[in-house]
């Protein structure tokens, strides 16, 4: 166990959810314990990489065995360990509650927007709050997602469900709701929420995907839909063991979905890929304050 990463290019992280705690049929390479100047990830790194020679750094968001609650993630630590392996495109998967009726439970979700209904308690920037770079950054985060990287997970998810789980569906340009928990939604909330737009909704997708912006971070989310939420009036509303049950056939296609996607979000951030062109620029006109 080693704190720093010496070996070839690691260019794709993966941030495992709710039940996807490590890689499978991976060959894994070794396992790091960085420290960040935002202390230590949720979980240790591990790299591993694929048949063919790509790398994977990989990490559990809420530990492994899962004992760090969604306000307390070290989402600054998460992503800025990520970023100093090399890491350029990074792959966040995430349980989440539908908000329509067309995402059933076990449905695969790339949402394309978010709405943010956190509530401050996290931080949610690596600028002021306690930096003392004195540097003010607003980040452009109309797009939440980068739009190279988003459609290709959606086709390659797609095919991938379609020959594996034919009785899955997968929803793109979707609007996720990202809420503060840890307590789930009430009814009102969840109707409310319908009529804001959102479709899905979870604890997980903020600050993380406003950090990966600010890291210059080709980021999208995968989500698995594990629950209706609250606002089907005629059925009882969310409670764990019903995530839990979802989880077990979501990590199943989650593994299968991951694989297939490594080697072309590999291609997407190569020097010349798109994706990693996008990440690169996504702080140029971000900075306000004025240069010495
Ligand atoms: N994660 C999984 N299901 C959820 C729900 N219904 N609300 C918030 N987060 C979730």
């Amino acid at each position: 166990k080693t704190p720093t990463w010496t070996g070839p290019p690691v260019r794709v992280g993966v941030i495992g959810g709710s039940g996807l705690y490590k890689l499978d049929g991976l060959e894994v390479v070794q396992e790091l314990n960085p420290i960040t100047p935002w202390g230590p990830p949720s979980s240790p790194i591990t790299i591993a990489k694929t048949s063919s020679g790509v790398h994977v750094a990989f990490l559990a968001r809420h530990g492994i065995g899962h004992f760090i609650s969604p306000s307390q993630v070290p989402s600054l630590a998460n992503i800025s360990a990520l970023k100093h392996i090399g890491v350029r495109a990074v792959i966040a998967f995430t349980a989440v509650g539908s908000l329509r009726e067309e995402v059933a439970p076990r449905d695969f979700v790339v949402p394309s927007q978010i709405i943010d209904r956190t509530k401050g308690v996290r931080r949610a920037s690596f600028f002021g709050e306690g930096d003392q770079s004195g540097i003010v950054a607003h980040a452009t985060f109309g797009d939440p997602f980068d739009e190279t990287l988003r459609p290709v997970v959606e086709d390659v998810v797609r095919k991938e469900l379609s020959q594996l789980a034919p009785e899955v569906k997968t929803h793109g340009k979707k609007t996720l709701v990202a809420m503060e928990g840890p307590q789930f939604s009430t009814r009102a909330e969840s109707l409310a929420y319908r009529q804001l737009g959102g479709d899905i909704i979870n604890m997980s997708a903020l600050p993380e995907a406003k950090l990966a912006r600010e890291a210059e971070l080709s980021y999208t989310i995968i989500a698995t839909s594990t629950d209706y939420d609250a606002w089907r009036e005629s059925e009882g509303a969310v409670d764990v063991a019903e995530v839990m049950k979802s989880l077990q056939e979501n990590v199943k296609n989650s593994h299968a979905v991951l694989k297939a996607l490594l080697e072309p979000v590999a291609k997407l951030v190569e020097d010349e890929g798109q994706a990693y062109k996008n990440a690169q620029n996504g702080m140029r006109f971000s900075i306000m304050t004025k240069p010495e």
